[in-house]
């Protein structure tokens, strides 16, 4: 599912598996804002850039990594919280090398104070950067960040 915006730079949000699930899943890690939720916010701030955004989530990795081919001369920059396939997933990793479009990973908690299977990132060496561990806000951080970062190129 796309939810389209207005024209400028454009940022392709992608939600990996569970996230779905936000509002209802562990809330105490997570937080009680559902993705709706955070897709608003993140529409809200995109507007005020000005930023367009197109925004997927799936639970599976091969739509992801179908999704991230597709990008390929449509989109400036990448934000991604690939959830479990973080850890897991040379295949996401691969498809963001090859489009080579900048990435910047975010993360609703604190990767690094959970189990140690969370703390290794596919993504994090080829990202331009990480945000991890600031609730819904991490993603309105790495909009800005992503924005800031391509607005200097
Ligand atoms: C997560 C952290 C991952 O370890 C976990 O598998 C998720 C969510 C986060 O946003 O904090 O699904 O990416």
């Amino acid at each position: 599912m796309f939810t389209e915006s207005s024209e400028k730079l454009s940022i392709l949000v992608i939600h990996g598996p569970n996230l779905n699930m936000l509002g209802i899943r562990e809330p105490g890690i997570y937080g009680s804002v559902t993705l709706e939720g955070i897709n608003r916010l993140l529409n809200e701030r995109a507007g005020s850039l000005p930023v367009t955004l197109s925004i997927i989530q799936s639970n599976h990795e091969g739509v992801i990594v179908d999704c991230i081919q597709d990008s390929l001369g449509k989109y400036q920059g990448i934000l991604i919280n690939a959830g479990a396939y973080t850890h897991t997933s040379i295949a996401i990793r691969d498809a963001l090398s090859a489009v080579k479009i900048p990435v910047v990973e975010v993360h609703l908690s604190n990767i690094y104070k959970r189990e140690r299977f969370r703390h290794h990132s596919y993504i994090a060496d080829i990202a331009v950067g990480q945000i991890s561990g600031f609730g819904a806000n991490s993603y309105i951080l790495g909009l800005e960040a992503l924005h800031h970062y391509l607005s200097q190129d």
